[in-house]
């Protein structure tokens, strides 16, 4: 857990993180904890889910389960007043929850295609839309995770980029409609993040020293620092800021396609 903010920023708070049984959204769903929010974590895979509440009830907070697909509006909507039920409040929601492979775009499935799109940006539609009422009761705010495939051309990821990139254009939409309720939404797209089901699909093989040659800061980034910047976007610090996307890539969208062309082969 990264160090630099105050401590207890969201003391009283709630927080809804899809996909928050692994990865980043498991990392976001703990600094949140850590942050004083009650918790409520959605994916598919119970098991995740109890693993990472277990972790966070173990460390001092609060964290409640809500196994669903965020596919399906009527489940993610019962999960939603399910928490609201639980914790009496919902003051941040984050959408992390997401699905992608590396497919050449001519051998792609119109499922294939049509499952991810569901998945990320279907799924955040489904859970900023089942949240809203509750968000605007507590000038609350949401997050979307995104990715730099939404800006920059990125070969056998048509899908997850054309997904990524409907999410940030959902969230310019949203942050217009909704902040006169109070609600602000943002985004934040992170590049290569270490240690994540992500990389570990994308970046096969060799890929993972090139690449990370190649990211102008030479490393790639941490879950701690999407955290920060998630942290920023949701406290008081980001009271002004809706409608945005905060790229954490080290750099890497600089420099367009070029880092993914070896995934050409
Ligand atoms: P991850 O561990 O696989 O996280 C994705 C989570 O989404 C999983 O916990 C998964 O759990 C859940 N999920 C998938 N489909 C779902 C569905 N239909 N309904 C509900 N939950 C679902 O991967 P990650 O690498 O940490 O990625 C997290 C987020 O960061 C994603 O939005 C990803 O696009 C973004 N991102 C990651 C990187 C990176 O370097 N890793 C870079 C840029 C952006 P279940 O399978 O149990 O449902
Ligand atoms: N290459 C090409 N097509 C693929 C594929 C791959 N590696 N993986 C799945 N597909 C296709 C399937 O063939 C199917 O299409 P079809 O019916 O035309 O054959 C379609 O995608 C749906 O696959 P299915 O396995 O039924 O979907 P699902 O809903 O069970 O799982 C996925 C969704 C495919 C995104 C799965 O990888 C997943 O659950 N991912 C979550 C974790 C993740 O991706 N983390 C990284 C986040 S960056």
């Amino acid at each position: 857990m990264s160090n630099v903010f105050a401590k207890d920023l969201l003391v009283g708070k709630v927080a809804f993180v899809t996909g928050g049984g692994s990865g980043i959204g498991a990392g976001l769903a703990r600094m949140l904890a850590a942050q004083g929010c009650k918790v409520a974590l959605l994916g598919r895979t119970k098991e995740k889910l109890d693993a990472v509440a277990a972790h966070i009830t173990e460390t001092g907070g609060v964290a409640k389960v809500f196994p669903a697909d965020v596919r399906k509006y009527d489940d993610v909507a019962a999960a939603v007043t399910g928490c609201v039920a639980e914790f009496g409040r919902l003051d941040v929601v984050v959408n992390s929850a997401a699905g992608n492979f590396l497919s050449p775009a001519a051998s792609l499935s119109a499922n294939g295609f049509r499952t991810v799109v569901d998945i990320d940006l279907c799924g955040t539609f489904n859970v900023s839309r089942a949240a809203f009422e509750h968000l605007a009761k507590t000038g609350g705010s949401i997050v979307s995770i995104t990715a730099t495939q939404a800006a920059v051309p990125t070969p056998l990821q048509c899908h997850a980029g054309a997904a990524k990139a409907g999410i940030e254009k959902l969230t310019r939409d949203l942050a217009l409609e909704w902040g006169r309720s109070g609600v602000r939404v943002n985004a934040v797209a992170p590049g290569p993040i270490e240690g994540t089901e992500g990389m570990a699909r994308l970046a096969p093989g060799d890929m993972p020293d090139a690449l990370r040659k190649r990211v102008p800061l030479g490393r790639y980034g941490t879950i701690d620092e999407v955290c920060d910047a998630v942290l920023f976007l949701v406290s008081p610090a980001g009271n002004y800021v809706t409608g945005a996307t905060l790229l954490i890539d080290g750099g890497t969208s600089l420099l367009g396609a070029g880092p993914f062309l070896d995934l050409m082969g």
